[in-house]
């Protein structure tokens, strides 16, 4: 049970836009439900034009914290008093911490993808040969938690293949040693044979394109976990290729209950309830079908 909503329930919540379809009021809140914290989290659709006195209100209201998501996670930075070193390095804020007035910034999404690679992927990051699809954002984070995590060999492919080699010059600046290329799209067929795991960090399949998929069906073998950060629909196309290929699988559902998980522990101090979010999260996406 939660307890009573007082004079002494704290406030987390969601600064973006649009927030409407966001599930995170409700993974957060079935989770303080669970543990029975007195906390509350809100959805704000905050304006880029005042996303600086949005996030002054953190102080002025007092709210313990907030996730930060899309367009604002880049535009948060400068109004906070600390930036978290993964935070610096991705160039990104998920997630604000309130300490008594000092506001402070933390990336969970990388962590929280590589946290759930490991528990429900069951992938030993040192081992894994990586094949990343997508030279954006999203690889961009993935990448550099995947390096923090131990992993030796990193290639990147992308449509717009200038961007693969670019990310690729800036991981090797920052993980001298490794093993980290860009190749263009036209190599997968023979680069994959020697990948372990296969990060889909596109847009390619995501409702409403649920046919499509970044690479051919007969690419896929049995070595292969095939992780997709795309959780709408739950099982991308190329998911259910891998399957057919005997490959394994990796939802990125998984992505966002962790960084979810890690935003929840800054805030309050207490192991999240990493199943019950599951549970929240699955049942509010299998309802909408
Ligand atoms: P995100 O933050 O989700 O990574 P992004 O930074 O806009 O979003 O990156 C989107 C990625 O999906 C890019 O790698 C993009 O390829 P380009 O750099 O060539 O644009 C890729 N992408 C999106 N739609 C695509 C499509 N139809 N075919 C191939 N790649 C696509």
């Amino acid at each position: 049970m939660m307890g009573e909503i007082d004079s002494c329930t704290r406030l987390t919540g969601l600064f973006g836009h649009p927030v409407g379809h966001s599930l995170s009021p409700l993974m957060h809140n079935r989770a303080f439900q669970e543990l029975g914290l007195p906390y509350l989290y809100a959805a704000f659709d905050i304006e880029p034009s005042n996303i600086a006195s949005a996030v002054e209100s953190i102080r002025a209201l007092g709210l313990r914290g907030v996730n930060v998501t899309i367009p604002h996670k880049v535009a948060v930075m400068p109004f906070l008093d600390e930036i978290d070193e993964e935070a610096r390095q991705i160039g990104a804020v998920n997630t604000i911490v309130n300490e008594n007035g000092r506001l402070i910034g933390y990336n969970t999404d990388g962590r929280g993808y590589v946290q759930s690679l490991i528990e429900e992927g069951n992938i030993n990051p040192p081992d894994a040969r990586v094949l990343m699809l997508g030279a954006g954002g999203a690889a961009r984070g993935v990448s550099l938690a995947l390096l923090r995590a131990g992993v030796e060999r990193v290639v990147i492919t992308n449509r717009t293949y200038a961007k693969a080699e670019q990310l690729a010059v800036e991981l090797t600046q920052l993980f001298p040693g490794r093993d980290i290329r860009s190749i263009p799209v036209e190599q997968i067929a023979c680069e994959i044979k020697e990948s372990t795991l296969l990060v889909q960090t596109t847009s390619i399949g995501m409702h409403p394109d649920n046919e499509a998929s970044p690479i051919p069906a007969e690419y896929l073998h049995s070595r292969l976990l095939v992780s997709d950060l795309i959780y709408n629909p739950l099982q991308t196309r190329i998911q259910r290729d891998a399957l057919a290929a005997g490959a394994r699988i990796h939802s990125g559902v998984g992505m966002f209950i962790y960084q979810g998980a890690l935003s929840f522990e800054y805030w309050t101090g207490r192991k999240a309830p990493v199943h019950i979010m599951r549970e929240a999260v699955l049942a509010s996406l299998t309802a909408d079908k």
